[in-house]
């Protein structure tokens, strides 16, 4: 408990601490090569035998330029080349996967990157026609892309609707000129505008956009602008995303001017004027970082308590299994994580040799699971039931004791409310989420140097 002297902390103090942004419990920096090819081999027979649906992530690793905020695992090519081999590789993956777990029925595929629509258009296509040969396809299969609205065209959107693609998420970032030239990527609004109208006008109407706060010359106006601007153009969803600078781990940060990014005080502004804009807009609240139309999938799935958290933020998808193709792809199961070789070489190498690419993961162990449902339920939904939580795991609620004691100061400030084995977040603010989900993290302060929480 907090000495009676100790003052409270403040939302100042809590949105500079460094926190992972749970897309996974345990998190990547926990992962250790214990887990390679034959252990994620015995999984996925393991999964064959559950006979239950999967989903599919596809990481296309491919732009044709770096923006300098990117933090995303992807390179530059302008040449085709290398990513032809790359689609040649994954089409072995795809069939050394399918060998292990059969003709499994597919929930979700998504394509991810990177920017995956810089696929050749023969290649994406072989690669859907390969997975619907190996894979069984849900009759209403949930099938998106993550596009770079600079190189949507209306002849690759006919296309990416013909190949059944049905949702589509935009990166926007800013519409600010200034602000996109701080962070070079040049797409005015014209240019997002006309990749929405190719979208709907191909028959994908389902349109997620990514807005950013906290990047450099970035302000609450220029926010509220983007905010308006995107809203005109009716997305079903948004996601706004915390500039993570981690120059230590990607090098291209370093050309952003550290003197041009807002501090701690102004990106709690900035989230908290991109959070009203959005709500004023219609837009209803999805965890930490996402915002839906209310009669979307999404804001359904929350009010029915069915959401899920995934490496893609938030989702619908019911799965258990989640299975990443491509470089540095990370796959869930039920029985722990598996992540491929990040370098395209290595993954090649092994996909070629007929092996898995695996080369870290995490198989769950102990109060794993408990941890990782407590941290979801608290991303999710902002509560959890201790109880209920570590009755369904087969713990005693006591074991999560010690966690819910640091939750304290917390308390005492009125961030978080103790109602029975009712645990909740009063103020449903992401930076405040992040922080109460790390108190149960049982890995935090063993390795990883994370964002700050907002
Ligand atoms: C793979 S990219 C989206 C697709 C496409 N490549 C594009 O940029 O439009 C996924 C999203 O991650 C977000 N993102 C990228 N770098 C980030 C960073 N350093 N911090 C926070 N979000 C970031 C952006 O909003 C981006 O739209
Ligand atoms: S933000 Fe998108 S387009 Fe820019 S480098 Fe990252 S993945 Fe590529």
């Amino acid at each position: 408990m907090n000495a009676p002297h100790q003052p409270s902390p403040t939302l100042l103090d809590l949105a500079g601490r460094s926190v992972p942004r749970y897309t996974s419990y345990p998190t990547a920096p926990h992962f250790t090569s214990a887990v390679e090819g034959t252990v994620y081999g015995g999984w996925l027979d393991q999964v064959q035998d559950r006979g239950e649906p999967i989903s599919l992530y596809l990481h296309v690793p491919f732009c044709r330029t770096i923006c300098t905020y990117c933090g995303c695992s992807t390179k530059a090519t302008l040449r085709d080349d290398p990513i032809r081999a790359y689609a040649d590789t994954m089409r072995q993956e795809i069939r050394l996967l399918a060998d292990r777990l059969g003709p499994v029925e597919v929930e979700h595929l998504h394509w991810g990157g990177g920017t995956p629509s810089i696929l050749p258009p023969d290649c994406l296509e072989m690669l859907v026609r390969e997975l619907s040969d190996r894979f069984r396809f849900r009759q209403d299969m949930k099938h998106a892309i993550e596009l770079d609205p600079r190189h949507v065209t209306a002849e690759g959107a006919r296309q990416m609707a013909g190949l059944g693609i049905n949702r589509a998420s935009l990166g926007v970032q800013t519409l600010d000129a200034d602000v996109q030239e701080a962070i070079g990527r040049i797409q005015p609004l014209p240019v997002v505008a006309a990749a929405f109208q190719a979208l709907r006008d191909a028959g994908i109407t389902a349109i997620n956009a990514d807005l950013m706060y906290g990047l450099p010359l970035q302000t609450c106006q220029t926010i509220r602008e983007t905010a308006r601007q995107t809203l005109a153009l009716e997305p079903t969803r948004l996601a706004i995303f915390g500039y993570a600078h981690v120059p230590w781990m990607k090098s291209h940060q370093k050309l952003i001017d550290p003197t041009a990014l807002p501090g701690i005080a102004e990106r709690i502004r900035q989230a908290t004027a991109a959070r009203k804009s959005l709500l004023e807009g219609g837009f209803v609240e999805i965890g930490i970082d996402h915002f839906a139309r209310p009669e979307d999938g999404l804001a359904v799935a929350f009010r029915s308590r069915t959401l899920r958290r995934n490496f893609q933020g938030y989702t619908v998808d019911g799965a258990e299994t989640l299975i990443g193709i491509g470089a540095s792809s990370i796959s869930r199961t039920p029985f722990g994580y598996a992540q491929n070789a990040a370098d395209v070489h290595g993954w090649r190498r092994a996909i070629k040799a007929g092996q898995f690419a695996t080369r870290q993961g995490k198989a769950f162990e102990g109060e794993d699971r408990m941890r990782a449902a407590v941290i979801s339920d608290l991303l999710c939904f902002f509560e959890f039931d201790l109880v209920e939580v570590s009755e369904r795991h087969g713990f005693p609620a006591q074991s999560l004791a010690a966690d819910v004691g640091r939750l304290a100061p917390l308390v005492q400030a009125g961030w978080v409310e103790i109602d029975g084995s009712r645990i909740a977040i009063r103020s449903q603010r992401h930076e405040v989420a992040r922080i109460v989900a790390s108190e149960f993290d049982s890995y935090l302060g063993h390795g990883g140097r994370h964002s700050s929480a907002v």
